[in-house]
Order: C-alpha cells, then sequence, then structure tokens
C-alpha cells in the first residue's frame, strides 16, 4: 500500500481523539481516535527503554478519563499497577501462590457469534492443550479428536443447567478424557494432570475476582516461563469473554498486551492471530507492545497481523529491524530517520495510511509522570 507522503496532519476534532504526541515537523498536537479507523487494532515497537510501556500507559490514561471504553492490560513484568490503583481499577494478581483465580474454563453464551460459542471455545482449549501436551510436532490428530469430543461433552452438561456453580473446571476435562476409550485420551489426561491435581493447579479454580472494573489488570510477572504462555493465554481468554459481552453491551474494550511477542511463540501463534482478527468485528482494540520485530514477521499467519492493524506507534528501531519494517510497511530513508537513535517518546506514528513524526516529551514534574515511569528512582510510591 502507497503510504501519504509528508507534510500532514493527524488532528481529529472528535469526542474521543487521544493525545499521541506532538508533530515532529509541525509542533501541533497529534489528536486521533483509533475508533476511526477501518481497523484500529495497534502495535508499539520500539527498543528496551525507547518509551513503548509509558506510550501504553499514557493512552490508558487518556482513554479512562475521556471515554467509557473498559481497558484491560496484560502485564507480564508487574509495571502497570501504580496507574492502574491510582484510577481505582482492579489488579488480578496470577501466581503460584496466589489466591486470586481465573478459570480458563470460563464461557458466556455470547463467546461467539456462531451458534454454537462451544467451537470456538474448543479451538482455546485446543490451543491450551498444545502448550500443555504438544511436544515438537504439537498434538497429535486423534489427540484433537479426543480433546475436542469431551469438550463438547463437559459444557452440554453445563448448558443444561448453567448455573456459575456449575462452571467447568479443568478437571472436568481431565475426568472426561480419562473416561475415553482412546490411549492418545489418556496421554492428554496424564499431561495434564499437574494441572489439575499436581502443583500447577492454579488454573483448576474458579474465577473468584471481580474482572467487570473498567480498568483490569492481569499482573503474571509471577508465573514462571512455561506458565506465563499459559497464564498469557488464559487472560487472553478471558478478554475475549469480556469483549463479547461488552459487545452486548454496545461497549468497547481496549486491551493491551505487553510483552506481546511471547503471545506468538509456537503453539500460541495461532490463536492469537485469530483473535486479532475477531476483535474489530467485536467491538475490541487491541493494542500488542513488543521489542521483537522478528516474531511478529515470523510466518505469514503471524504477518496477518501486522496486515490487520490500522495503528503502528513505531519508537527508536535496532538496525536489522528498521530494514525489516521498510521492506514491510513500504517507508522512505527519510521517514526512517525518524526511528535511528531518536529519543524516548519519539517515532513514527502510521495511523491509517497516513505516516506522521511524532515527539511526546512529557512533562516530568506531574504526577501522572511518576505513574508511567519505569525508571525506579521515579516511581511513584
Ligand atoms: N514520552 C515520554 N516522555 C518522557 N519520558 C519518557 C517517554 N517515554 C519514555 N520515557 C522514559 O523512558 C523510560 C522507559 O520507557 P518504557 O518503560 O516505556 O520503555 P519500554 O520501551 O517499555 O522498554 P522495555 O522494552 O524495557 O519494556 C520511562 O520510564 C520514562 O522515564
Ligand atoms: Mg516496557
Amino acid at each position: 500500500m502507497a503510504r501519504s507522503c509528508l507534510p500532514y496532519e493527524l488532528f481529529q476534532d472528535r469526542k474521543e481523539s487521544l493525545y499521541y504526541g506532538l508533530n515532529a515537523l509541525s509542533n501541533n498536537l497529534i489528536m486521533v481516535d483509533r475508533k476511526a479507523l477501518k481497523n484500529p487494532n495497534g502495535l508499539i515497537l520500539g527498543t528496551p527503554g525507547s518509551g513503548k510501556s509509558f506510550a501504553a500507559k499514557r493512552e490508558i490514561a487518556n482513554a479512562f478519563l475521556v471515554s467509557d471504553d473498559d481497558v484491560i492490560i496484560c502485564d507480564p513484568e508487574a509495571e502497570y499497577a501504580p496507574l492502574v490503583e491510582r484510577f481505582g481499577g482492579q489488579i488480578i494478581r496470577i501466581s503460584p501462590s496466589s489466591s486470586q483465580y481465573v478459570n480458563p474454563m470460563d464461557i458466556n453464551l455470547n463467546y461467539s457469534e456462531e451458534d454454537n460459542p462451544v467451537a470456538l471455545k474448543a479451538d482455546f482449549i485446543l490451543s491450551l492443550c498444545e502448550l500443555v501436551v504438544g511436544g515438537k510436532e504439537g498434538l497429535q490428530p486423534v489427540e484433537k479428536t479426543v480433546i475436542d469430543r469431551c469438550v463438547h461433552q463437559i459444557y452440554q452438561k453445563y448448558f443444561e443447567d448453567p448455573r456459575p456453580e456449575n462452571m467447568p473446571l479443568l478437571q472436568d476435562l481431565y475426568e472426561a478424557l480419562l473416561k475415553q476409550e482412546e490411549k492418545e485420551a489418556r496421554h492428554v489426561a496424564t499431561a495434564l494432570e499437574i494441572y489439575v491435581t499436581g502443583s500447577l493447579n492454579i488454573f483448576n479454580h474458579r474465577t473468584n475476582v471481580d474482572i467487570t472494573n473498567r480498568i483490569v489488570c492481569f499482573d503474571i510477572k509471577d508465573l514462571g516461563k512455561q506458565m506465563k504462555k499459559i497464564g498469557m493465554l488464559v487472560v487472553q481468554d478471558q478478554v475475549w469473554g469480556r469483549v463479547t459481552q461488552n459487545r452486548s453491551a454496545g461497549k468497547a474494550t481496549r486491551y493491551f498486551m505487553d510483552e506481546f511477542h511471547l503471545l506468538l511463540k509456537g503453539e500460541l501463534a495461532s490463536w492469537s492471530v485469530e483473535i486479532w482478527k475477531r476483535f474489530r468485528k467485536w467491538g475490541g482494540i487491541p493494542t500488542g507492545i513488543t521489542q521483537n520485530i522478528k516474531d511478529l514477521l515470523a510466518s505469514r499467519e503471524i504477518e496477518n497481523i501486522f496486515e490487520n492493524s490500522d495503528f503502528i506507534y513505531m519508537l527508536n528501531q535496532a538496525a536489522g529491524d528498521r530494514q525489516i519494517l521498510a521492506k514491510q510497511l513500504n517507508i522512505s530513508p527519510h521517514q526512517l530517520s525518524y526511528v535511528t537513535h531518536s529519543g524516548e517518546g519519539e517515532g513514527l506514528l502510521f495511523y491509517g495510511n497516513v505516516i506522521l513524526p511524532f515527539v511526546d516529551r512529557f512533562p516530568k514534574d506531574t504526577e501522572l509522570y511518576r505513574l508511567l515511569t519505569t525508571k525506579p528512582q521515579e516511581v511513584a510510591v
């Protein structure tokens, strides 16, 4: 796609326009509403310390104050809490020692627009099982079949009497698998066991936290490496549940995923790509935040995420990534100079087919700055 040439202004006089910095060429304010885009899905890309999380937090604060949207954050580094707490939001800490639980088996009747919400839920549970069971080759066809069969069984039971106390747990899946004849079912059940009765059973509890707050932050820092992926997948599924409920209520859901590359690895990629596409249709506004450009271009499937993101907030880039991005996004050497050795909060904004260099020098002597910064000596106490 040909991008427009500089200079340009991005100033939309809309009720929910948000501040994204100053136009580096004219010094005019950049105020845009991502909802006006054909596809509001967004990416924030940049090297460590370039200001990615800062930009996400600034948008969160701004969106919280000027819109009625819900905001959900997946926070693998535990750094969004001060901001979320200041706004009276809910922090959910998911860790082996936490007593706050979310149930990966949660389902609501809006979960899918197809007649059968269970079909989409089964997709999610297959991704979850891939993580748990799948070795190098992933789940085998017979394993997939038995999982799918069991998922349908346990939800059929739930929908006959859909009271919260009947919401299935991983344990129900485990037990259903054990009742199947195929040895593959036993294999999957055995792999699941540690997550059901064993030491990793944090996802085998009914949801006991309030996730209806307008701003919710899932802190998954204390999950180990393998559990972190599972945690991110489960959080993503909870967000999806919320997006579908909000759609019925005519409300938008902004979802910020920091360390987004973790969601693009191996087994998780196809579910993430699917969600990325579905979000827009359902009034969701996802934002992926990552320093790892290569993970975003790891496969044709994942590139889809790029193609479905009309909002890209590009901060300073490493040399290798710059070349990759220049090719992928069709940007000129001159435009590239704005993401070459650029300072914190400086870069290129892609908004629809407009590209604009921006500068955001956020005033440091403010309460809000102290809620946004990650520099230890500046963080609000
Ligand atoms: N727009 C800005 N105005 C002023 N200072 C900024 C701005 N953006 C970033 N900074 C400063 O840079 C620091 C690092 O930013 P941030 O935590 O967002 O980096 P990051 O890109 O998320 O890094 P990492 O990849 O390590 O997570 C912030 O704590 C803040 O002090
Ligand atoms: Mg960060």
